[in-house]
């Protein structure tokens, strides 16, 4: 076919715009509000719902915010999560122990940060590695701050993914919070399988994303695994964002 009359595929195009946005820096003084309370205090999603937006949202999607929430977007650790949602997901991840982590689309940092944060409340973490296909500005600053941490810059759908899996071997828990896009995430959730414990999916219930509430369908449909949703909304929105966790039942069985 004649290069030049080809037309970008949705998923070539949706990645050029990708690589055009910016990485913003992010207050990581603000993770103090996490390592200053008691890991009790951590584990109620109550808790967690009050803290998220004192961490700082993202603005990016200010739309799809409750107006009572814009005055957090735009700050802190820029999360790009509902805190009604992230809240009681949090709360969930600190009764299962979690050993190693991966997030797979960390735009500003914000969510990788909050959870690494909170999981080493409980139990410090093996290693965590934030995944995107943009750089990130705030993982180096964070690196330094905590050498668990890394930071790899590489696409989900590349060889480089997979060597990545290889090299750790196994990580506890994985978060695909990447492009929402029904075959990458279903191949993301194939390629973690054999490496993952337990894997949490952005995204599930969001009305934009209705390939990734399919994978979802189907994910809980498989044997072996126990599935958790964080699916609340916000009044008149919507319904945006949604997690969802699924559990191996072997790991399950680990913590009796
Ligand atoms: C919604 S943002 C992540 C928000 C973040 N988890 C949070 O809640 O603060 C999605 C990110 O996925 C990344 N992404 C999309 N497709 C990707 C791919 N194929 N490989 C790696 N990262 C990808 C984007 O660059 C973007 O930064």
């Amino acid at each position: 076919m004649d290069e030049v009359a080809r037309q970008p595929s949705v998923q070539e195009s949706a990645w050029r715009l990708l690589k055009g946005l910016r990485p913003r820096a992010v207050d990581l003084a603000r993770l103090a509000l996490i390592q200053q309370q008691p890991a009790e205090w951590l584990a109620q999603p109550d808790h967690l719902v009050t803290l998220l937006p004192q961490l700082g949202l993202n603005d990016e999607g200010l739309a799809e915010f409750p107006p009572a929430l814009h005055g957090s977007c735009g700050q802190g650790l820029r999360i790009w999560q509902y805190p009604i949602q992230f809240g009681p997901y949090l709360a969930q991840l600190a009764r299962l122990q979690v050993r190693s982590y991966l997030e797979l689309g960390i735009r500003h940092g914000g969510s990788y940060l909050a959870t690494v944060a909170l999981l080493e409340r409980f139990r410090p973490l093996d290693f965590a590695v934030g995944v995107d296909i943009i750089p990130c500005a705030a993982m180096t600053e964070y690196q330094a701050i905590n050498p668990r941490s890394r930071f790899a810059c590489l696409n989900s759908q590349s060889a480089e993914f997979t060597a990545l899996l290889q090299q750790y071997g196994t990580v506890d828990l994985v978060f695909i919070d990447s492009h929402h896009e029904e075959n990458q995430c279903r191949r993301e959730f194939a390629a973690l399988v054999p490496y993952a414990n337990m894997i949490a999916f952005h995204d599930i219930s969001n009305i934009g994303c209705p390939g990734i509430a399919k994978v979802w369908q189907e994910i809980k449909a498989l044997p072996g695994w126990t599935c958790h949703e964080y699916t609340e909304q916000y009044p008149g929105l919507g319904p945006y964002m949604g997690i969802g966790l699924a559990i191996k039942n072997s790991r399950l069985d680990e913590l009796g």
